[in-house]
């Protein structure tokens, strides 16, 4: 068991962060390996499985859906799963909204209703880029102010294909279509823009589904799953704070074990690059389909980070901006409105967090002008509940001479619990306190 985070957390820098470190499972395939191994006819094993509380909750919901998840002694999960059923409670998502829209893909198949809530972040997150495709396959769905918020009310089945063009790159609405369409008759074709992170498609086809790829879009026909045993590899989100960390940070060097950097996961690599940092990267011995990344620190320049880019590294623009504010010159983040209904909206959380610090930003409704170099003082924040805000925070406070404050730093364990036992044990001096 991990111990729980505190909620007020003190980082005294400076300090470099140098050493090896393992990094959670992934979160978006560990949410994933779970509901496919629920919809499986037979037993799946899940090693490596994110721990973090966005995960447990999927865990969760999935057996109050009808599949049976145990754990072993070893850490991995044996899911048995087959026909899913109309749940008797309500289902908690906590923080993840993943969760909530994978899963309101996969209910819609479910002859009966399901309730989906989460927290008060989750209330925020808008829904109708889920709702407007699944209504159109048949699922009614409902939430609050008109079927836009969550809670989700869905009562589903008998599903039919459609074709569908997601206006914004989004794996979680594309995820939700294919999960969904598995029970469709027909066939389902959705269209991004640019392609999302490829998780679904991918693990999809390895239980057996009926689909092919040609560049952004997906098709796929009524399918049932087989069962898989599968590791996870680690988070390439999560070990972009100690990456990222490494490069910014001087005399700093830090080697992740293990990530995962297929399809649209690896983008904030090519941007540490980019700006200077020196980055190696090796399949890694001990996690298969991974690999071994290090980053050495070195002088670091601005970048310009476009639309192009954003879904492949969506989720590390806070700790980009990190890096961003400790680069020579002025780096740029533009496209990247999707930011907004984050977590928290991050676009003015990253912006007011790098403020604090004395760093220069502008905040433009789609991204943010980040100017670097400047002297950094100690500074008081608040995560404002976003795991990806405290977790970048605690990287600058290593940059800054004094002692940082930052509250709300529980939000990290929804996926990264033991990041300050991590940070302590790569720090040069004992940052916590
Ligand atoms: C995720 C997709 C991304 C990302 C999220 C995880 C997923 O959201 O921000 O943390 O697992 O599908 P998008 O829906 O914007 O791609």
């Amino acid at each position: 068991m991990d111990k729980p985070t505190p909620n007020t957390v003190r980082v005294t820098g400076p300090s470099s962060i140098n050493g090896s470190v393992r990094v959670p499972g992934d979160k978006s395939v560990s949410h994933r390996a779970l509901l496919m191994s629920a919809l499986a006819e037979g037993t799946s094993r899940i090693r490596g499985l994110s721990h973090g509380q966005d995960v447990l909750h999927t865990a969760a919901a999935v057996e109050v859906l009808g599949a049976h998840v145990m754990r072993n002694a070893d850490g991995s999960v044996d899911v048995t799963g087959g026909t899913l059923t109309e749940p008797p409670v309500v289902i908690d998502v906590g923080n993840s909204g993943t969760g909530i829209r994978l899963m309101a893909g996969m209910v819609s198949a479910i002859d009966g209703l399901t309730v989906l809530q989460g927290d008060a972040s989750i209330a925020r997150r808008p829904m109708d880029r889920i709702a407007i495709p699944l209504r159109q396959m048949g699922a009614q769905v409902d939430g609050r102010d008109n079927g836009s918020y969550p809670p989700l009310v869905i009562r589903g089945g008998n599903l039919r294909a459609i074709e569908y063009a997601v206006p914004v790159a989004s794996a979680q609405v594309k995820s939700a279509i294919l999960l969904a369409a598995l029970a469709a008759d027909g066939e389902t074709v959705v269209r991004e823009p640019v392609r999302s992170r490829a998780h679904t498609e991918e693990m999809l086809a390895a239980r057996g589904a009926d689909l092919d790829v040609e560049g952004a879009t997906v098709r796929i026909r009524r399918s049932t799953l087989k069962p898989l045993d599968d590791d996870v590899p680690g988070d390439p989100s999560q070990a972009a704070f100690w990456l990222a960390g490494a490069a910014a940070l001087p005399g700093s060097a830090v080697t992740v074990e293990g990530i995962y950097l297929g399809h649209a996961r690896g983008g904030f690599l090519e941007v540490l690059r980019r700006m200077g940092a020196l980055v190696d990267v090796a399949d890694s011995p001990a996690v298969p389909r991974a690999f071994d990344v290090t980053v050495k620190a070195a002088e670091l320049v601005a970048t310009d980070i476009a639309e192009d880019e954003i879904a492949g590294l969506v989720d590390e623009i806070p700790i980009l901006a990190v890096a961003a504010a400790l680069a020579n010159g002025t780096t740029t983040i533009r496209g990247a409105a999707e930011l907004r209904v984050k977590e928290s909206d991050r676009i003015a959380t990253t912006a007011s967090m790098l403020r604090a610090f004395g760093v220069s930003v502008e905040e433009f409704p789609d991204g943010l002008a980040i100017t670097g170099g400047a002297t950094l003082k100690a500074a008081a924040v608040d995560s404002h509940g976003d795991h990806r805000i405290a977790m970048a925070a605690a990287i600058l406070a290593l940059a800054a001479d004094g002692t940082t404050t930052i509250d709300g730093f529980t939000a990290v364990d929804t996926s990264y619990p033991g990041y300050l036992d991590t940070l302590v044990s790569v720090a040069a001096s004992d940052p916590v306190g």
